[in-house]
């Protein structure tokens, strides 16, 4: 018996055999690299800087400029492809693909910039420990570290957010998802020494724990401040079902975003915080059999309403989003490690589940197909009537990184 498998019996995890297991990871990083490889030749019939996010309504590939939320999880995607693989012409493309994203590391406008440079220049790093990628790094973690009031002790998400229910704008916004792009600064606390991103990313942490998410571990998308005296002026959605619902890839965020923090500082809060967000999820009567969650866990529930000018109120499909469940298989991969014996092995059985159901026809493209994307049905934004029931670069993205770090338990 191979010693990983001894291990995973012996936390009871025996669903699966060593050798099925090696083929399901081998069969799903070559199908990752043949669509990669499509993808990529697609690309070189586009604008050099246009970044694959999606599909048209014909199915074909679309891009998003570098100033999106999304243009580093397509490098990034390669990156974990050629790790898996160790394909040079994969690293040869993570590295082209990664270096047009440089202009980013002096971006302000959103706070997006962790997902859009950790993932790229992040994972380039790792991979190549190239210092060039290091110091753009630490620059784009000066640029969002501007994003921070130290009267709202948050980052700033967006500039602005206008309210479902009317004409409300707001000019001080925190999403769940914010706590993903933290991870830039305690790297570049680790890499420079300079505890002042570490302050700033602890300090959104606690923020966030205290004010996005509820007592029964589910959380809200969108805290909104007062600048003048750090006070919650409302707690509404923008990509969720109502202000009181749980949007799940939301919750997904919140999962792997409390377990990298736990990771990077060690506090118990944040471990307890996790875990209530990912027994929340799993537990959630609402989660499909698959764990494959509905975009939304109270879509058209009772007690639970839209606002007026959310298109929620006009779609009665309850679609299921597969980038929450990338998301979460990924991070329970992580999160796995941070607990006890036995939780552990529920958190690990419950990730490789869902990677083999990501894995399966259900939600696996055929190859070719699916703009050449790996996974199918994800959701961007029911409310903004946007990318519905399509693929998406980030559920590639957090697919192949849950892929390896199953490979590497
Ligand atoms: N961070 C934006 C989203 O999850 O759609």
């Amino acid at each position: 018996m191979k010693p990983w498998l001894c291990l995973a019996v012996a936390a009871g995890l025996t669903a699966y055999t060593s050798f099925t297991e090696k083929d399901f990871i081998n069969s799903n990083t070559g199908f990752a690299r043949q669509q990669l490889t499509h993808m990529l030749h697609e690309t070189e019939t586009r604008d050099s800087l246009a970044f694959p996010r999606t599909t048209d309504k014909a199915g074909k590939m679309t891009t998003t400029s570098m100033y999106d939320w999304t243009p580093g999880f397509f490098p990034g995607s390669l990156w974990y492809a050629y790790e898996l693989t160790k394909d040079p012409v994969l690293r040869q493309q993570a590295v082209r693909w990664t270096e047009k994203l440089a202009p980013l590391q002096h971006f302000t406008q959103h706070h997006d910039l962790g997902f859009m440079m950790y993932c790229s220049y992040g994972n380039a790093y790792r991979l190549t420990g190239n210092p060039a990628y290091r110091d753009i790094l630490v620059q784009g973690a000066r640029s969002l570290s501007t994003r921070y009031n130290p009267v709202t002790k948050s980052i700033k998400s967006w500039n602005a957010f206008k309210s479902w229910h009317g004409e409300q704008m707001y000019r001080y916004p925190v999403i769940i998802d914010n706590l993903m792009n933290l991870e830039l600064l305690f790297f570049a606390s680790k890499v420079t020494g300079d505890t002042s991103f570490r302050h700033i990313a602890v300090s959104h942490a606690e923020t966030a724990m205290h004010n996005q998410i509820r007592p029964d571990y589910s959380s809200y998308h969108v805290v909104c401040y007062d600048t003048t005296n750090g006070k919650v002026l409302a707690r509404e959605t923008a990509q969720g079902y109502a202000d009181n619902s749980t949007w799940a890839r939301g919750q997904a965020w919140g999962i792997y975003g409390f377990t990298m923090i736990y990771r990077e500082t060690k506090d118990p809060r944040f471990l307890k915080t996790a875990t209530g967000m990912a027994d929340w999820f799993l537990n959630s009567k609402n989660l499909p059999k698959d764990k494959v969650p509905y975009w939304d866990f109270n879509a058209q529930e009772k007690g639970y309403a839209p606002g007026m000018r959310s298109n929620a109120v006009n779609v009665k499909t309850k679609y299921r989003d597969v980038s929450a469940a990338a998301i979460v298989a990924s991070a329970l991969f992580e999160l796995s490690g941070y607990v006890d014996v036995a939780r552990g092995a529920k958190y690990r059985q419950a990730a490789i589940d869902m990677l083999h159901v990501l894995g399966s026809p259900a939600y696996r493209a055929p190859e070719g197909a699916n703009g050449n994307f790996i996974l199918m049905h994800s959701v961007g934004s029911i409310p903004h009537n946007n990318e519905i029931d399509v693929p998406l670069v980030y559920a590639d993205y957090y697919f192949l990184e849950a892929l390896q770090r199953y490979k590497n338990l």
